[in-house]
Formats: structure tokens, C-alpha cells, sequence
């Protein structure tokens, strides 16, 4: 593409992304880089102060150990995650995040973020865990301290606005990203000695529950598409736990969470008829023991009690609000003034959860007069998402660290600094590393400040500049532009440009792929339930859909932001599918049901399951992988 200019960035470290765990990763990198004189370049799509998930603001800082004041272990925090995710988890990585978040929440205290403090100055918190907050300026908070830390190595190592779309590999080793600028004609090459992938997780992959007036509604934000995973397993990296998606319980259409609900407020939940499904469905748990019956009862089996209600016609399930509030203002019931001002404030803090985090929940609870100490709000089971550091844990293989590594697991676990991919050079943190769930905001931040440290170490142990032919470059430009040729080439062919032989354009694309994943995946229209003859169905219609691949087309640069956030997805739909096939049995019934193996088998399936793609021949491996315990 003539038009556009290519513009080359060299620098040692690459960080790839702009959200908590590239910005944790910029501070800690930007400390050790200036030190040992190295370069840094950071790359988001869009503004780094508003990007990513936590682009609204949180009101929770979700990991919080207590270490320090004697409230937690990490040991602890790492039986509470392999509870969660049945058994399936890294316990090397979880602990190592546990061990280092306090740090990283003290750090955001001393920038700025208001974390709620009790009349004796202690943490306020939501629950063990979970810290509350006034999280509305959270991100920007976190993106200050990271670029002024960039800002010590230079002025010109930002690039927002740029949307990577892949990784440079050659030889085997990941040399750096390309991309192109959202807004001007431009192609990016980014090359480095070390690559952060940090570009989050992937939403729209299933078709969601809001469609038509409500499209781009979902909990997981719209911007992150998958590009994590489509540019590790593009590099060729090991990926883990793909079949490990998230279903988050939301209220119902505006995807409000509902942590503060549950926790803080200690709601309940009930169903149409009154009924409680957590008490009532209790004898379920018995059948996914032993993590059916510790508490708090693993996120996906909670899903599943409720799911069981709704099967059997019993929704919709309300949270209990009204109810929540009531109970706690009870006891100032005989002082009027006091009941009127707790009340008040029980008012305030239920705004306030969804104005400082998912502010069209509380949009919606405004345009439906509703009042949430008046009257309960319906929930509901949400379309799936990839998020590999919430509840779910779908992202790249990742070297641990060697500390905490026993003879049992070194040769597993450990084959370079924390967060080495299986790719040379190439690192993920949060979103974008797998088997590690439950560090949300903070512990993906707290990663991110490891990985940082990681980058620095691997660049002074492997200081080679990249060299990349320019062959490579010019192909990977073709790639990149080669929407937006078909659209010019092909655009007077019709006089409706959206119905045209010769080109398929994003929306239908995504739509596409979210039906394909929706019907035969075990999205929401087919209860999250799936099997072998569907999921081998859904691998027949995504592989035409990737034929399709090259007949993307683009009418400007907005559009081919969307062609690539598509093609990414359709990385992440395809691992995802692959995993689902290969795990015969059904452990995370919550997330989703295979009909045709509807127990778990903790003796053949009691592993993680890992996959890969061959670069160079496209071809897909599936590899089994021992979970080793290091904690009791
Ligand atoms: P993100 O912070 O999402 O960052 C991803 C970054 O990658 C963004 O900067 C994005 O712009 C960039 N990017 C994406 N694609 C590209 C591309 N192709 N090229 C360049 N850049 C790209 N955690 C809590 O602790 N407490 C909470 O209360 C809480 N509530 C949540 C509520 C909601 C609605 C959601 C969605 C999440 C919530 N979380 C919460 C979880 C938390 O937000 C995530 O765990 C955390 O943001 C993950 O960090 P990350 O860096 O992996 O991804
Ligand atoms: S958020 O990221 O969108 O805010 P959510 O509201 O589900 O997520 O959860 C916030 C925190 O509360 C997470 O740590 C989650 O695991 C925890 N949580 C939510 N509901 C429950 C519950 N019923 N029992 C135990 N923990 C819960």
C-alpha cells in the first residue's frame, strides 16, 4: 500500500497493550531499564488513561492478600484459586502474584486511588479478598504512573492509537510487532530484543445477549478482542487452559457485577417463585466433589445452581436488593434520623458500585425506575468471554519463576524468567497468560511489574539486536493493508456496498462467528451446553469462515481495526473450540456442559490442557500437562 508510510520503532523492550498489566509492567521495566541504560517502547490501541477493561473505573481491587497485617497467606490465596477452578490451576504462578500484590495495591494508594479505610483506618473490605474503592479515575491513576516512569527514558516511547495486529517472527524467535495507526496512514514495525504480549482478553467471540439496540453491550469491554491470544499462538506459543471461558452471573442487560452485591451487601439471590437455588440445589455440589463442597463454592458452580433453576423454568433469578438494604439498616430502625442516614448511604454505595465501574447498569436501573432498595433486579448468566485473569483462565504458557519451582515441577514449569512464553523473547501477563485466575486488576498489575523485571533481565542475557529481513516486513504490510484493497477493487461491483461477491465485510464476519460459536460452542442460545458432533460441526463452519479471511474488506481505517479485531477472535474461537474437543469430560459445568461426557474424571483429566500452532504449517498440536502441587 503506497499510501501508507512505514514507520520503524526500535527499542529493547516492546510492551504491547496499555492496560493494568502493561503498566505495571512499564513501571517496573522503566526502574531497571534506566539503570542498565535500555529502551522501552508501549503500544496501545487506544488512550492509555482510558484503555482496556478497566477503561470506566473499578470499585473493587479484587486481589488483596494482607500479608503484611497477618489477614492472609498467599498459601491461602492459592488454595482458594485451585478451589475455584477445580483443581485446574498453575500454583507457581498464583502464588507468586499473592506473594507481590500487596505491594502493587500500596503503590496505587500512594498515586492517588482513594481505597475505602474504616474509622480505625483499616481497609474497608468487600469480602476476604476484595478491597472497596472510589475507582472511577482508576485507570487513569495507574496510566500517570506509568508514563511519567516512560517519560524518564524519554519523550517518544508512547505510541497510542496504534492497533497491533501481530508479532514478527523469524527463526523461530519473536523480534517484535507490526501494526497501524487507527488515525493517520501509517504502518508500524515495531522490532525489540523482548516482546510483552498484554493486549488483554477477548469479547464478541460468542454473540451476545444484547444485540440489535443493545449491540456492544457485554460486561467484558468491547476493546479487547483477542489480540493476547491471537498473537501468541500466531508467534507459535504454547497456549493453556482454551477451553477455560468465563461466565460471569451480571445483573440482567446492563451487565452490572455483582461482587458488591453478594459480598458487601450479602444479598441473596432467589427465583421467581421465591426459592433460593444455593440452598435448595445443595446436594448438586455433591457431584463435583471434592470443589462442589469447600467454601465459597467454586464461581462456576454457583452458575450452575442457578442454571439449574432456569432449566427448569424457574426464573428469572432476582437479586434480592431491596431485601440486602433493608437487613442492614435494620438495627437504627428505632432511630429515625440514623435509619434515614444509613439508608442514604446504603443508597449511595449502590450507585456508586455501578457509576464507578459499569455505568450503564446504572443507566438502566434510571430508565426503569428502578430503585434498589425498593425492589430486586433480575441476573443472569452472560454470553462467555476469555479472561485469563478473572474467573476463567484461557492465555499463553508461562515460564514460572525458578524459586518456587521442586524437583517435581522445574522442568515443567520453569525455562526462563517469570512470564517467558514458549516462544523466544516472547512474554504475557494478565489477560494474556493463562492458568493463573483471580488477580483481576490488581494482580495483573502486580504481574505485569514481574514481567517487567523479567524483560530487563532476558534483554541484558540476550542483547542482540533483531534483524528482520524486509521481506517479511513488506509481506506482513500486504497482510495488514490487503482489506482495504479488496474493498477499493471490488466496491462498484454492487450498489449496495454491504452485499458484494467478492468481500465480506467485519460486522458480518463477527456475526458469522458469533453464531457459528454461539450454536455449536455452548453460547448462551444453546444453554452452554455442547458435544463432539457439534463441536466438530463448529470446526467445519470455522474453517470456511477462515477461507473468508482474505475477503475481508475495509472502507477506511476504522473498519480495518474491526477486520483485524475479527481475525483475532477467530484465533481465540478456534483454540477455544480445539480444547473443548480434546477434554472428554465436563469439570467447569457452570462455564459449559459437554452432554455427551457430563461428569468430570479427575484421573484422565485432572491436567491442563495445552495447544499450538505450527506457524509455518498452520497445523494444531494438543499436548497434555501435569498439575503439580506445591502448596498443601
Ligand atoms: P486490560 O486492562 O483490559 O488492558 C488491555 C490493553 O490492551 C488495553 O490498553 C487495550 O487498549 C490494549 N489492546 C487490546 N488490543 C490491542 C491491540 N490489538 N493493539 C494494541 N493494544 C491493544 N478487577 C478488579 O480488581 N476489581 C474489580 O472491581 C473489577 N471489576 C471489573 C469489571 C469489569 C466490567 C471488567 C471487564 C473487569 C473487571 N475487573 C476487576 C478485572 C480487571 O479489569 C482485569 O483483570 C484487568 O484489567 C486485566 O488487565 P490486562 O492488562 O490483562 O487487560
Ligand atoms: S467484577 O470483576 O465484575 O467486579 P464480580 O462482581 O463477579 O466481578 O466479583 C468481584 C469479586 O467478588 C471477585 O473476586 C469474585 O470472585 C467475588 N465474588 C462474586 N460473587 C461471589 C460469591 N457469591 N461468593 C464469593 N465470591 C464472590
Amino acid at each position: 500500500m503506497s499510501g501508507f508510510e512505514t514507520v520503524v520503532v526500535e527499542s529493547d523492550i516492546l510492551i504491547l497493550g496499555g492496560g493494568m498489566a502493561a503498566c505495571g509492567a512499564a513501571v517496573e521495566a522503566a526502574y531497571w531499564a534506566k539503570k542498565n541504560g535500555l529502551s522501552i517502547a508501549l503500544v496501545d490501541k487506544a488512550a492509555m488513561d482510558r484503555s482496556g477493561a478497566v477503561a470506566m473505573g473499578l470499585s473493587a481491587l479484587n486481589q488483596y492478600v494482607g500479608i503484611a497485617a497477618g489477614d492472609n497467606t498467599a498459601e491461602d490465596y492459592v488454595r482458594y484459586v485451585r478451589q475455584d477452578l477445580m483443581g485446574v490451576a498453575r500454583e507457581d504462578l498464583v502464588f507468586d502474584i499473592a506473594r507481590h500484590v500487596d505491594s502493587t495495591v500500596h503503590l496505587f494508594e500512594k498515586w492517588g486511588l482513594p481505597i475505602w479505610k474504616d474509622a480505625e483506618g483499616k481497609y474497608v473490605h468487600e469480602g476476604r479478598w476484595q478491597l472497596m474503592i472510589n475507582g472511577e479515575s482508576y485507570k487513569i491513576i495507574v496510566a500517570e504512573a506509568a508514563k511519567n516512569a516512560l517519560k524518564e527514558l524519554g519523550d517518544d516511547n508512547i505510541y497510542e492509537r496504534v492497533f497491533i495486529t501481530g508479532p514478527i517472527v523469524e527463526d523461530g524467535k519473536c523480534k517484535g510487532a507490526v501494526g497501524f495507526s487507527t488515525r493517520e496512514n501509517k504502518f508500524y514495525v515495531f522490532k525489540a530484543k523482548a516482546t510483552l504480549a498484554a493486549m488483554g482478553g477477548a469479547v464478541h467471540v460468542f454473540k451476545p445477549r444484547s444485540t440489535g439496540e443493545g449491540f456492544g453491550r457485554s460486561w467484558y469491554p468491547p476493546f479487547n478482542t483477542g489480540s493476547s491470544a491471537h498473537f501468541t499462538i500466531a508467534a507459535g506459543a504454547e497456549m493453556t487452559c482454551q477451553e477455560v471461558r468465563f461466565i460471569p452471573i451480571r445483573f440482567k442487560d446492563a451487565y452490572g457485577p455483582v461482587g458488591a452485591w453478594f459480598l458487601l451487601f450479602k444479598s441473596r439471590a432467589t427465583n421467581a417463585f421465591g426459592g433460593e437455588y444455593m440452598v435448595e440445589r445443595r446436594p448438586e455440589l455433591q457431584k463435583w466433589a471434592p470443589y462442589g463442597l469447600v467454601k465459597p463454592i467454586p464461581a462456576n458452580l454457583r452458575n450452575w445452581l442457578g442454571m439449574l433453576d432456569i432449566f427448569d423454568g424457574k426464573g428469572p433469578i432476582y437479586m434480592r436488593t431491596e431485601e440486602a438494604i433493608g437487613r442492614l439498616a435494620e438495627q437504627y430502625k428505632d432511630d429515625k434520623r440514623a435509619y434515614r442516614k444509613k439508608m442514604r448511604e446504603l443508597e449511595n454505595e449502590a450507585w456508586e458500585d455501578f457509576l464507578d465501574m459499569t455505568i450503564s447498569q446504572a443507566h438502566l436501573w434510571a430508565a426503569t425506575n428502578t430503585k434498589p432498595e425498593e425492589r430486586s433486579s433480575e441476573i443472569a448468566a452472560c454470553e462467555p468471554y476469555f479472561i485469563g485473569s478473572h474467573s476463567g483462565a484461557s492465555g499463553a504458557w508461562i515460564s514460572g519463576s525458578a524459586d518456587l519451582q521442586t524437583d517435581e515441577t522445574r522442568d515443567e514449569y520453569c525455562w526462563g524468567p517469570y512470564g517467558l512464553t514458549t516462544v523466544p523473547s516472547l512474554f504475557a501477563a494478565g489477560d494474556a497468560s493463562g492458568a493463573s485466575s483471580h488477580k483481576f486488576s490488581s494482580g495483573s498489575h502486580a504481574e505485569g511489574r514481574m514481567v517487567g523485571k523479567s524483560l530487563v533481565q532476558y534483554v541484558l542475557e540476550h542483547n542482540e539486536a533483531p534483524v528482520v529481513s524486509d521481506a517479511t516486513i513488506e509481506s506482513l504490510k500486504a497482510e495488514i493493508f490487503h482489506p482495504m484493497e479488496v474493498f477499493e477493487a471490488h466496491k462498484g461491483d454492487t450498489t449496495d456496498p454491504n452485499v458484494n461477491p467478492a468481500y465480506i465485510r467485519p460486522r458480518q464476519f463477527m456475526y458469522r462467528l458469533q453464531k457459528i460459536m454461539d450454536e455449536y460452542a455452548g453460547g448462551v442460545s444453546a444453554a452452554f451446553a455442547t458435544n463432539k458432533v457439534m463441536l466438530d460441526r463448529a470446526m467445519e463452519l470455522l474453517a470456511f469462515l477462515r477461507e473468508d479471511n482474505d475477503k475481508l474488506a475495509a472502507e477506511s481505517l476504522y473498519e480495518l481495526e474491526r477486520a483485524w479485531e475479527n481475525r483475532h477472535r477467530l484465533a481465540q474461537a478456534e483454540a477455544h473450540v480445539r480444547t473443548l474437543l480434546f477434554r472428554e469430560e465436563t469439570r467447569w459445568p457452570g462455564y459449559y456442559f459437554r452432554s455427551d461426557t457430563p461428569k468430570m474424571d479427575d484421573d484422565s483429566w485432572k491436567v491442563f490442557v495445552n495447544c499450538k500452532k505450527d506457524p509455518a504449517s498452520d497445523d494444531w498440536e494438543m499436548i497434555k500437562r501435569p498439575i503439580y502441587s506445591i502448596i498443601d
